[in-house]
């Protein structure tokens, strides 16, 4: 008889994100293993030295923030991202996102004549740059009226402690390329990077190959490469370690490319959804894990 493995039980665990208590905000965990929401703020104004390292912390520890209520300009949304970096400018050559009268905020906008939108599968943003960006921010300022448009957000680190001790060693040391030309088309930039990284700021280690960009892992003949990604991208997409970030008016999503990765979904077709993204430039490659 033939028994499918698709979504059988994980045998090994990750623990929970320890939630964490701050004072000047309120920080509540979205689920087990990614997210939070962070309340009693104002991004339409310049945050306190505390809250500005809270909001870090918090950042750090949870790998998406979400924000609701916040009526904020491309100057909040610079100045509120700014904090976490310089910002930088998408690597794409052809992208579905467009370019407004700021260098550096693009608009994310679907209706009725909308053919695709961006960010249908599981990916980071642009890890197909030597140096990717080190986190995206979004705003949608319009949802769809009767719903749909969430995304969804998966911890890249619950997926790499889930594995099997052998299937961490085995993939310890290996490399992947990341081509942009498959999403962004010629002229996109393509990277090798390490299978395991590690990040910068929490240490923790997390699985770096995405549906999006990852074409093949290099030191494997392209058989084994293909099985290989196949199992990873099915096991970084699962349910046990994604959350799903249901949009409203003025909300802010702000994930981590470093540790989550994330999908749109498009099941609102031809309403509106709109908004506008800013991004954080890497200042440093992925670190191997
Ligand atoms: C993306 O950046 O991949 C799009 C995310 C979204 O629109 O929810």
């Amino acid at each position: 008889m033939f028994t499918s493995t698709i979504g059988a039980p994980i045998t090994a665990r990750t623990p929970t994100q320890s939630a964490a208590t701050y004072q000047s905000i309120t920080v509540t965990p979205a689920s087990p293993h990614i997210g939070a929401e962070v309340t009693d703020i104002d991004l339409t104004q310049p945050l306190s030295e505390r809250q500005i390292q809270e909001v870090k912390d918090a950042f750090t520890r949870y790998q998406v923030l979400f924000f609701r209520d916040q009526k904020i300009s491309f100057e909040d949304q610079i100045r509120f991202a700014g904090l976490f970096g310089p910002l930088g400018k998408h690597v794409g050559a052809q992208t579905i996102s467009k370019s407004t009268d700021h260098p550096l905020v693009r608009k994310f906008h679907y209706d009725e004549t909308s053919q695709r939108i961006s960010g249908e599968s599981w990916h980071s943003d642009q890890s197909c740059a030597p140096m990717p960006p080190l986190g995206s921010m979004l705003y949608n300022h319009t949802i769809p009226p009767d719903g749909g448009g969430d995304t969804m957000f998966a911890s890249t680190y619950a997926a790499y402690e889930a594995l099997s001790e052998p299937m961490k060693n085995f993939l310890s040391g290996l490399t992947a390329t990341h081509d942009g030309a498959r999403v962004f088309g010629p002229g996109t930039p393509k990277s090798s990077h390490p299978i395991i990284t590690r990040h910068p700021e929490s240490g923790r280690k997390g699985i770096f190959v995405n549906w999006d960009f990852t074409s093949h892992i290099n030191e494997l003949p392209r058989s084994e490469s293909e099985a290989i990604l196949k199992f990873l991208y099915r096991h970084i997409g699962r349910d046990e370690w994604a959350c799903r970030f249901r949009w409203q008016a003025h909300s802010i999503a702000f994930w981590d490319n470093r540790c989550a990765q994330h999908k749109a979904l498009w099941d609102y077709w031809p309403n509106v959804r709109s908004g506008f993204r800013v991004q954080i430039e890497g200042v440093q490659a992925p670190i191997p894990g």
